[in-house]
């Protein structure tokens, strides 16, 4: 059993995530700056609050924890500070020896073999694009850092989010740094699904200070 810390545990990855590790016997910690209605609370986790542009939250949240997931997102007061809040909590968590996950976009992912991330083109939908750099922002900064991190970087596929929350099918595929989708030329995956492949991760890891990708 890990101590797992989930900063963002309430939003829409973050929560598939606790309520997933949390089924599993792990001890789940949420850290977001509000606690969610009861009704919506998972049993077993234990939600915390503090904002992560606050040093001392920071600092609670890594200290203690096996793994920090970071699925915080680069809108509202974290958009332009996502990058700080996130290298931030890898610089506690490589010297606190804990692993340190994040869930960022899939416009990091390579499009065909050897091209440019997404993020780096100007392919992206306008009303993403910004989202998409900040997140592909701290995957490079995340892979400049020595090896005192051990990190890892997820994509979700492109139809993933609270608007295409799909249904648990108990079954996922992970790749490297290039998308790729199922027999229908689809790019998908659910929440409860993607959750099941962080989890996964977490309990048995195949990718040290790496970035991968999560669909069906
Ligand atoms: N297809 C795709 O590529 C795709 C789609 C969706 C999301 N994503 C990525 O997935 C990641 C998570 O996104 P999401 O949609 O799950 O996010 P979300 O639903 O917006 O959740 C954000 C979480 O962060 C918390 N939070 C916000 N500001 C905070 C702060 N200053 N300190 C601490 N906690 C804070 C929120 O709770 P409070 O407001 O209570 O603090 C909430 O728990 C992001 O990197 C996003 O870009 C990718």
């Amino acid at each position: 059993m890990s101590t797992i810390t989930v900063v963002g545990g309430t939003g829409y990855a973050g929560s598939a995530i606790v309520r997933e590790a949390a089924s599993r016997g792990h001890e789940v910690v949420s850290f977001s700056r509000s606690v969610p209605a009861e009704e919506a609370r998972v049993d077993g986790v234990r939600y915390e609050t503090g904002s992560m542009l606050d040093a001392e939250a920071r600092l609670r949240a890594v200290t203690g924890s096996d793994v920090v997931v970071s699925s915080l997102s680069p809108r509202g007061e974290l958009d332009g500070r996502i990058v700080e809040a996130d290298l931030a909590l890898a610089a506690l968590a490589a010297e606190h020896g804990v692993r340190f996950g994040v869930v960022g976009g899939y416009s990091s992912l390579r499009l065909e073999e050897g091209g440019p991330r997404q993020a780096d083109t100007d392919q992206l939908p306008p009303e993403f694009a910004s989202e998409a750099k900040q997140m592909n922002e701290v995957l490079e900064l995340l892979g400049g850092t020595d090896d005192s991190l051990d990190w890892f970087f997820v994509s979700p596929a492109q139809l993933f989010g609270a608007y295409a929350p799909g249904e648990a099918r108990g079954e996922y595929r992970t790749g490297g740094d290039r998308a790729f989708t199922d027999a229908e030329g689809v790019s998908a995956v659910s929440g409860q699904d993607f959750a099941l492949a962080i989890v996964d991760e977490i309990d048995t890891p195949k990718h040290r200070r790496a970035h991968f990708s999560v669909a069906y």
